[in-house]
């Protein structure tokens, strides 16, 4: 008996004091309160000291996004001007040009607009050229600009490829030829916004993926040489985005049915990111002279899963397109514009938040809407 009472009255013992320790131990919840205080002042003051030190970095630098006349490229125009930095933006359109333009100068940023197609190898190496005066030099560099068509495959022509290859491959091939000597001068950044579309080629967006496949090549085969030169290459890889972009994109084959699938996954907040967060998170990636950026958890997992096991992704992606409307007997083509008239109530709420972002975005107007806005964030 006194073998086991021992033994068990020590551990009872043991027992009783640790506990009273831990209770000791343990914070009464009024004692959490300084901590918590303490916490949030050094965040706040942590990202305060970082917004100064973007504004330091940023003041006074000559940045041209090309595409930057509405949808991300204006969103990032704004980001950089915020900062203090001087943007050039160029568009083919040149009311869109205008409004941007004036959106960026109401926020006391000094812009410069370009009218020009990146698709005329000529005009590409002039953009540059002109930025460059206008600003009194060059420090950053963002291919941005892009098209977007729609549809199954068989409605896509050669043309379609070669306007694709055009605006997002050839495109950023001579900006980077006229504006690398600026930039080793200056000891700038260059940054292409690709897409996980480069990365797996997804259903209905052929001539897209081709492009943005040359793309993620043309920006990396730069980076592979960049060593020593100074100038500091970014490869941004986004996943889906709400930029409102299915209101400037062309659709075919069932264009309203086209538009209904697209603008809904874009406008997910679980699948898309919001374009403000998009472009926050690109103009720290270029200041800090980050190589990679890959933009949503979709886009980091698709990657991932693509590199490990490249099979699966293109049987998921062929799933995918089987889902996906097919062609009518008589294909159509229409504007993002027209194919987003009269969409369900469902594809309409699905949407909402990237229609919205179309209106703050600069983006094109349906007929019959009011114009595109030029405020807001994204709640
Ligand atoms: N939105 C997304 O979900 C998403 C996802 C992955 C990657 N991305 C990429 O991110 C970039 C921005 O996307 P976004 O959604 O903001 O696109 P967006 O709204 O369609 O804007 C494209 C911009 O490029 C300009 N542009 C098009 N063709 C041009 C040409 N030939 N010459 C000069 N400018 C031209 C457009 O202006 P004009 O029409 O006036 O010429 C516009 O300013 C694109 O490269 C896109 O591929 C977007």
């Amino acid at each position: 008996m006194i073998r086991w009472t021992v033994p068990a009255a020590l551990a009872a013992g043991r027992w009783a004091l640790s506990r009273r320790r831990r209770r000791r131990e343990r914070a009464r919840p009024g004692e959490l309160v300084p901590w918590a205080v303490a916490g949030a002042v050094a965040g706040v003051s942590a990202s305060a000291l970082a917004e100064r030190r973007l504004a330091g970095l940023l003041r006074g630098r000559a940045v041209l996004v090309t595409g930057g006349t509405r949808g991300l490229g204006l969103r990032l125009a704004r980001e950089f001007g915020s900062y203090g930095a001087a943007v050039a933006v160029c568009g083919r359109d040149r009311g869109r040009l205008d409004r941007a333009v004036a959106g960026l100068a109401g926020r006391g940023i000094r812009a410069h607009g370009i009218q020009c197609d990146l698709s005329d190898p000529e005009q590409a190496e002039a953009v540059v050229e002109e930025a460059a005066e206008r600003l009194g030099g060059l420090d950053v560099v963002v291919n941005n600009a892009g098209i977007l068509r729609v549809g199954p495959r068989e409605t896509m022509t050669t043309a379609d490829v070669e306007d694709a290859m055009a605006v997002m491959f050839w495109g950023p091939y001579h900006v980077a030829r006229a504006a690398w000597g600026r930039l080793r001068e200056s000891r700038g950044s260059f940054v292409t916004i690709t897409s996980i579309g480069g990365h797996l080629a997804p259903p209905h967006l052929w001539p897209y993926a081709c492009a943005k496949a040359a793309q993620v090549a043309l920006s990396e085969g730069l980076a592979a040489e960049s060593q020593g030169s100074g100038v500091r290459v970014t490869t941004v890889v986004p996943g889906l985005m709400r930029t409102g972009s299915p209101r400037g994109a062309v659709f075919s084959g069932a264009p309203e049915r086209e538009y209904g699938w697209f603008a809904v996954c874009a406008g997910l907040p679980l699948l898309s990111m919001s374009a403000d967060r998009a472009a926050r998170r690109i103009v720290r990636a270029t200041v800090r002279g980050r190589g990679y950026v890959v933009l949503t958890p979709a886009a980091r997992l698709g990657m991932a899963v693509h590199g490990l096991a490249p099979g699966l992704t293109q049987r998921a992606m062929a799933l995918a397109g089987w889902l996906l409307p097919g062609v009518p007997p008589e294909p159509e083509q229409r504007p993002g514009t027209e194919a987003g008239q009269g969409l369900p109530g469902v594809v309409r709420a699905l949407s909402a938040l990237n229609e919205g972002a179309g209106r703050r975005l600069n983006q094109p107007s349906r007929a019959g809407s009011a114009p595109p806005g030029d405020g807001g964030r994204e709640p």
